[in-house]
């Protein structure tokens, strides 16, 4: 005989096998229900309505599928971004929602740093034009390249990872500048770079700009052709926040074919997988004029091995607290 348990928690999707860890932390009064789909269309109305609570992944959540939570005492995001949860459906239906905000900052950061050093360094362009080295080897043949003391980094969103980045670039003697809105005045002092609160400021002096704000309605394209126009000639952009911070890709193609834009780092599309561009074919074709100086990795900044144990773990703990105290952490309102 099955004993009916006392709390049902779905968790719709995740690169995981099988949700092993959560089941040990959910403990014994758990019954999990994996979907493992990130297709909404599928999350049946009678599975929905049976669960104490939802852990999301990589799926939509809207409010087609919120309307049959009809039990729910919360939604809780493995990852940080919640663009495509409908946080105001939530908050109507009386269920709150959390993100994950403390796993990978680490990852990300490093992630951004190894663009940043590569493609300033043009690491990635000395490996392609030395295969082709066979008699003359020590070329110099890149320029300009400068010294990392005299370029200057914009940080765009000084939070979590936009802060862990500021911390990794300092030894290396970059000026930094950081745009955050958000951060309080003295954040910059506590952390050590200069504030601007101006983003053209910033993109006027920036050797090389990385991204680390959310995507939101104040942030999405917030380099649309006319801010990346105004990025400094011979500019390095990296983007390991959200794609959605950069969707023209006809207007970063124009800038790194004019050299307006020397190289860029990306690791998240507005879509993903991508869908096919000019820009991606010459990147994927190794087009002699694009060699090197974009660098691509498939949205996985934020991992690790270890990373995805805490991020599992962490979003895994609030659920439980949620079910033992009735206190949902790291809530999100609309
Ligand atoms: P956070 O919330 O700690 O920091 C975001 C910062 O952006 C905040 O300080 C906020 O004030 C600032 N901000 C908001 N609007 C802004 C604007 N208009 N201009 C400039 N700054 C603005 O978040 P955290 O943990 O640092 O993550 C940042 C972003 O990184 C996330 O929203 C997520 O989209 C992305 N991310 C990407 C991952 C990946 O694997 N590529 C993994 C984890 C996060």
């Amino acid at each position: 005989m099955t004993v009916q348990k006392k709390y049902v928690v779905g968790i719709t999707d995740h690169m995981i096998g099988t949700p092993d860890l959560e089941a040990d932390i959910l403990g014994e009064d758990v019954d999990i229900d994996f979907f493992a789909t990130t297709d909404e269309a599928q999350f049946s109305p009678d599975r929905l309505a049976r669960l104490d609570a939802l852990m999301v992944w990589g799926a939509r959540l809207g409010k087609d599928s919120i309307r049959h939570l009809s039990r729910c005492k919360g939604v809780v995001r493995y990852g940080v971004g919640y663009e495509k949860i409908d946080i105001p459906s939530l908050t109507a239906a009386g269920i709150p929602f959390a993100n994950n905000p403390d796993y990978g900052t680490e990852e990300v950061a490093d992630h951004a740093l190894a663009m940043i050093l590569s493609l300033h360094r043009r690491l990635w362009e000395h490996d392609a034009r030395a295969r082709g080295y066979t008699s003359g080897w020590q070329i110099h043949s890149l320029k300009p390249l400068a010294r990392s003391n005299k370029a200057t980094v914009g940080v765009i969103g000084v939070g979590r990872i936009g802060t862990a980045v500021v911390n990794r670039l300092k030894p290396f003697g970059f000026r930094i500048i950081g745009y955050d809105p958000g951060q309080p005045r003295g954040h910059e002092k506590a952390i050590g770079y200069e504030r601007t609160d101006h983003l053209e400021h910033l993109l006027g002096l920036a050797d090389i700009v990385t991204l680390h704000c959310p995507a939101n309605h104040e942030t999405r394209n917030i380099l649309d052709a006319n801010g990346l126009r105004r990025l400094k000639p011979g500019s390095i952009l990296i983007n390991t926040a959200r794609g959605e911070l950069i969707e023209d890709l006809d207007a970063l193609e124009a800038l790194l074919r004019s050299g307006h834009l020397a190289a860029a780092g990306i690791d998240t599309f507005a879509m993903e997988p991508p869908p096919d561009h000019s820009l991606l074919r010459a990147w994927r074709d190794r087009d002699p004029w694009l060699q090197g100086r974009l660098v691509i990795t498939p949205h996985n900044a934020f991992y690790s091995d270890h990373a995805a144990i805490e991020m599992r773990g962490n979003a895994a703990q609030t659920v439980k607290i949620l079910l033992d105290e009735g206190r949902l952490r790291n809530r999100i309102d609309a």
